[in-house]
């Protein structure tokens, strides 16, 4: 019996060395001194030995339960310690290495503000300021102010979204002409962005909600002169200096002579190319010398003020500015496309 006890006392310590975590320990524990234990197994067999027997093999096992159990536990605090330290140099952090620098993403201005603020800059810089009016408009500032009186057949150049007989989305930044001539007492010089609304359907080259930027100069003494160089002064702020602007005469209601805007290509310089259809000439924008009758509906005497005015599509700007070849992309907010812009 003794033999026996002292083999499991053995085997049982040398196992113990092997073991590599808490849980193998637990396992040869419960194998060695559980209730299924063999330890416990000899123990049961007690009770068929004479009572000295008994005695003699109770103590004897009870040393080696109490030897094997001493050095169980004493081995479970090494695995403890040990995993603990693994732990510790695992998670450890050098506070003193120099620290890592993560580049954040930054975003970038969409096109239009960027062509915005190019534009309205290089007219401030030309004593303008700037103003604003409403995107839910009245019919009277969009349309009968500005020289389109009711049934007026210019009124078709413009397909409107009405909301009702006499309010609409404005198709256009000019009713903030009216407004401004009724608020600020001229002379004034203006730059005036906004969005703008038209009954389109959306394709490469329309939006119903679109950017334009009005400008007007109310004074004493302009000219379709002076009109001619505050645009070529902007156009170059944004094309650069080698492109040239020149007028086309066309109508507007609100202007006496009117005209278009052209400039050269941006994309061949004036040469021909397929983004000019071959004429070497791009049209951004309409312009002209004030209707005196918009002048005279707004409350002022057309023989004593004179004003120039132009209406520029700014989504048309940044397309030929930056080679965009759909209008749509502008609006619709793709990251993918943007962070080109940076
Ligand atoms: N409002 C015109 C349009 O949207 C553009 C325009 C033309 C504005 C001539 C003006 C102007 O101020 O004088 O087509």
């Amino acid at each position: 019996m003794n033999q026996e006890l002292l083999m499991i006392q053995e085997e049982a310590l040398r196992e113990l060395e092997t073991v590599s975590n808490e849980d193998e320990l637990n396992k040869l524990s419960a194998a060695v001194l559980g209730r299924g234990g063999k330890l416990t197994a000899i123990l049961r067999t007690m009770g068929k030995l004479s009572p000295d027997e008994r005695a003699a093999l109770g103590q004897a096992a009870n040393a080696v339960k109490q030897e094997l159990s001493d050095r169980i536990e004493q081995r479970r605090a090494e695995l403890i310690e040990s995993a603990d330290r693994q732990r510790i140099e695992r998670e450890a952090i050098d506070v003193t290495a120099p620290g890592v620098r993560r580049a954040v993403p930054m975003g970038a201005l969409n096109p239009l503000t960027q062509v915005y603020r190019e534009i309205r800059d290089a007219l401030i810089g030309l004593g303008f300021t700037t103003f604003s009016g409403p995107e839910v408009e009245y019919d009277e500032y969009n349309f009968t102010l500005l020289n389109l009186p009711p049934n007026h057949p210019a009124r078709d150049m413009q397909d409107t979204f009405y909301v009702n007989d006499k309010v609409l989305l404005r198709t256009h930044t000019s009713p903030c002409e009216a407004r401004a001539l009724q608020t600020i007492k001229p002379p004034f010089r203006l730059v005036i962005p906004g969005r703008c609304f038209r009954v389109d359907e959306p394709d490469a080259s329309h939006s119903p909600i679109f950017m334009q930027i009005e400008g007007l100069v109310v004074d004493r003494n302009v000219t379709l002169a002076d009109l001619k160089g505050t645009i070529d002064s902007f156009v170059k702020a944004v094309f650069g200096e080698n492109v040239q602007s020149r007028l086309r005469p066309s109508y507007f209601p609100f202007t006496e002579p009117s005209a278009e805007v052209d400039i050269s290509c941006a994309i061949c310089g004036g040469k021909g190319c397929s983004s000019c259809k071959g004429t070497g000439w791009m049209e951004i924008m309409g312009c002209g010398v004030t209707n005196p009758h918009e002048i005279e509906n707004c409350g002022y005497d057309p023989r004593e003020w004179k004003a120039f005015a132009w209406g520029v599509g700014v989504d048309r700007v940044a397309c030929l500015k930056y080679g965009i070849s759909d209008i749509r992309l502008i609006y619709e907010g793709d990251g993918r496309f943007l962070s080109q812009f940076k």
